[in-house]
């Protein structure tokens, strides 16, 4: 396994936020503070080659477990092995096998053009001159730096330092990538390119990537493996179709009827009048199979066109959502 989490915990403590004059004395004589418990007891392995999306509502620890993955945050409990080495403990060695990006951050010098961060990175990570140059040709075309390559980070727009951001993020070869929402806040051109690429490096390089997102179409779009997670703890891991099938069962089918039909009664099926000759099926595709419910309207009724719906992955990912949350509302 390359990636191999077990029980990991990350506790934040904070300082309870007592507001007035008095509590503000109070607070610095008598600090009191408050554990959050961010990630609670998670576990999962990844093997070399996976895409992953890590997935959940807001503040359900997925930054939090990015952080400890990367390095950057000591696990209050647990542990993670990466290759083999410890990301926090083993950190000098560690980062230069891996990657990160981090969509709210950006790890470009501020006031410098992004081409000289390029150019700072190659000395940090002693990238061979060779190797850099293949790298940024690459890079350059595939993400179109050149546009702004020139200009200070401050200036880019958002989708420009993503690109560079990754860009940076990748330049020394790494064969493991961590992204915490690639993402976000993007036009869908722009990320559409960062998801073409993004897959194009997992295809081609066979880098192991886990990317935290709030946008579905990501999910649906690059990834073979969902881990969600709610409250800190994993509440589903398992293959993008696998979902759907453990999930998904709603089927709707669409059929227009060469004439109107007064009452359709199918057992099991829920019957919606679309108005004029068309009506909709609602089914679970473990109750009645789609093609029993064909053969039953067509053998009955004179059907000119029909089409099938699978429900969408944001409707599927919301119940799960909806169920995590319900699971903790009943706890409390
Ligand atoms: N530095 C910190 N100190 C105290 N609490 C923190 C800190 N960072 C995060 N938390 C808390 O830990 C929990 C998990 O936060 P985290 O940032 O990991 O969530 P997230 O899943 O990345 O959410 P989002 O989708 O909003 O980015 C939240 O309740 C958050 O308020
Ligand atoms: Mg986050």
């Amino acid at each position: 396994m390359l990636i191999q989490v077990d029980q990991l915990v990350k506790d934040y403590q904070t300082n309870k936020n007592q507001k007035g004059f008095f509590h503000g004395i109070k607070a610095l004589l008598m600090p009191e503070y408050e554990t959050k418990r961010a990630v609670n007891g998670i576990s999962f392995s990844i093997s070399a080659g996976e895409m992953v999306g890590f997935i959940g509502p807001n503040g359900a620890g997925k930054s939090t477990t990015v952080k400890m993955l990367s390095g950057i945050l000591v696990p209050s409990s647990g542990k993670v092995t990466v290759k083999g080495m410890d990301p926090f403990k083993d950190r000098k060695k560690y980062v230069s096998q891996i990657g990160v990006v981090f969509g709210q951050r950006t790890q470009l010098w501020w006031d410098l053009p992004a081409v000289d961060t390029f150019d700072l990175l190659k000395e940090v990570y002693k990238i061979p001159d060779k190797v850099y140059k293949a790298n940024m040709e690459e890079f350059r075309e595939l993400l179109g730096l050149d546009e702004f390559l020139h200009r200070p980070a401050r200036q880019l727009s958002l989708g420009q330092r993503m690109r560079a951001d990754i860009a940076a993020a990748m330049l020394h070869e790494p064969d493991i990538l961590f992204f915490d929402e690639p993402t976000i806040g993007l036009d869908i051109i722009a990320k559409e390119r960062i998801r073409e690429f993004i897959k194009r490096m997992n295809k081609e390089k066979g880098i192991t990537m886990l990317f935290t997102t709030h946008d579905m179409q990501d999910i649906e779009k690059i990834c073979e493996r969902i881990m969600v997670i709610d409250h800190g703890k994993i509440v589903c891991d398992s293959q993008v179709s696998d979902v759907r099938q453990l999930y998904g069962t709603e089927r709707k089918l669409s059929v227009q009827f060469s004439q109107s039909y007064d009452q359709i009664d199918i057992p099991r099926v829920q019957t919606v009048h679309e108005g004029g000759n068309q009506k909709s099926f609602i089914f679970k595709n473990n109750e009645i199979k789609v093609s029993e419910l064909i053969t039953q309207l067509t053998n009955n009724y004179d059907v000119q066109d029909l089409t099938v719906q699978e429900p969408e992955i944001e409707t599927i990912i919301k119940k799960i959502y909806e169920e995590g949350a319900h699971d903790y509302e009943s706890v409390s």
